[in-house]
């Protein structure tokens, strides 16, 4: 073999070498893209799946809702549907509801055919009732009330001692007051107190607005007072605050109209709760009203709101410790005295006040200061002062048409 050949076969092989490394290249890319093929196939896979129970979803004939009346022993149960008569039915029922979950008088949906029971429904408390719960506490503090003393610690022996010293008035051997109402001019500080004496107690605070209740659920109206007051139980011990009551508890007329009829359904209703809560102790009832003069006397007696708490407008004194309150919050020069403002404001409400300073603070701002002087409260002073002339009293209570 010559040179030349030898030369030749070498070059050949070098050649067949750098082949094999292209070869080896191609075959890393080619299993590289067949993992990411399977990858892929698998998540189009999935959503395939998925998109398919979502049709069988869609196109699933629709449930019927009704309740639970009895269980029978042959693993059959007595439902009735809620639609228009509501007759009884004797069903099956699916395999998939475990027993212990048929307990009488809870929701459940039922097959359009067959009416069979296929799954407990959720317990029925309206959004609107659970939605009331206040989970976490307000923040609000005594501190942050000014001038309520005697109010204050009317509301706090009514309320906060028998959820915290049950025994102060077991000792005595009398029953706490049931229900306290608050009563008061518009933005008197009756929420604030509300929220405060929840702060301060351990307990849940539940609260529910009257006029939301009548305006958003014409109807049911009594449904969602006795849903809150299961709540309520659920939950205690615990605090319901029912703000804005007159728009429930306004005075029982004859001859009125069916909004009206509503309405008052929603008042007995609330009062049959308040009657039956004679037995729970640690449920606490916080009414609060800009009219008690029109609340139904039925709310008033023994048992239910038997104390009215007056809230009115505060003093001067009382401004005073309400501007410092809130003056405590801003920076402010030396110059602004709280009892030099509360003189000036004869007739305002705690909300005023509160109004008053974040005014005065906004002409500091437009002025592109960042402390607020003595001449930003005057000038806040005429300004809402001018708006509460031309302010109308407080709205009656909420009709209906
Ligand atoms: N006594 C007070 N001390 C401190 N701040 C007060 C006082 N009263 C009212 N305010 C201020 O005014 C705001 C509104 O008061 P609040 O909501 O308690 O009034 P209200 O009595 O419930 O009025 P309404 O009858 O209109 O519901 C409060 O958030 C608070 O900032
Ligand atoms: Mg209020």
């Amino acid at each position: 073999m010559g040179d030349s050949e030898i030369n030749e076969l070498k070059a050949k092989i070098v050649i067949l070498e750098e082949r094999n490394v292209r070869l080896m290249e191609d075959l890393q890319n080619a299993e590289r893209e067949k993992r990411y093929s399977e990858g892929e196939l698998f998540r189009v896979q999935k959503d395939l799946g998925r998109v398919r129970s979502e049709l069988d979803k869609l196109k699933s004939p629709p449930l019927a809702i009704g309740s639970l009346h009895d269980v029978l022993s042959d693993n059959r149960v007595v439902v009735r549907g809620s639609g228009n008569g509501g007759s009884d039915y004797i069903v099956a029922v699916s395999d998939y509801i475990p027993k212990e979950d048929l307990v009488i008088g809870s929701r459940v949906s039922l097959s359009r055919q067959s009416m069979a029971v296929m799954e407990i429904l959720p317990s029925p408390i309206d959004p609107l009732v659970s939605g009331a719960e206040v989970v976490e506490k307000p923040t609000v503090t005594y501190k942050d009330v000014g001038g309520l003393g005697k109010q204050l610690r009317e509301l706090r022996e009514a309320v906060e001692d028998p959820l915290i010293r049950p025994e102060l008035y077991a000792k005595v051997g009398i029953d706490p007051p049931r229900g306290v109402l608050l009563a008061g001019p518009p933005g008197t500080g009756k929420t604030l107190m509300a929220k405060a004496v929840a702060n301060a107690t351990k307990a849940t605070f539940i609260r529910l607005v009257g006029s939301e209740l009548v305006q958003k659920y014409i109807g049911e109206g009594a449904r969602l007072v006795r849903e809150l007051f299961c709540l309520a139980k659920e939950k205690s011990p615990c605090i319901v605050f029912l703000d804005e009551l007159d728009s429930i508890g306004a005075r029982r007329l004859d001859g009125s109209s069916s909004g009206d009829r509503e309405v008052q359904r929603t008042l007995m209703q609330l009062l049959a709760e308040m009657d039956g809560f004679a037995t729970v102790n640690n449920v606490r009832i916080i009414g609060a009203t800009n009219r008690p003069d029109i609340l139904d006397e039925a709310l008033m007696r023994p048992g239910r709101f038997d104390r009215i708490i007056q809230v009115d407008l505060p003093d001067a004194a009382g401004r005073a410790q309400i501007f410092k309150i809130h003056l405590s919050r801003m920076s402010v020069e030396k110059g602004v005295s709280p009892q030099k403002l509360a003189e000036k404001t004869e007739g305002s409400s705690g909300a005023d006040i509160k109004n008053m300073c974040m005014e005065a603070g906004m002409f500091a701002i437009r002025d592109g200061r960042d402390v607020v002087s003595p001449a930003d409260f005057d000038l806040a002073l005429g300004k809402v002062s001018a708006g509460r002339i031309g302010k109308t009293q407080p709205a009656p209570v909420h009709m209906f048409g």
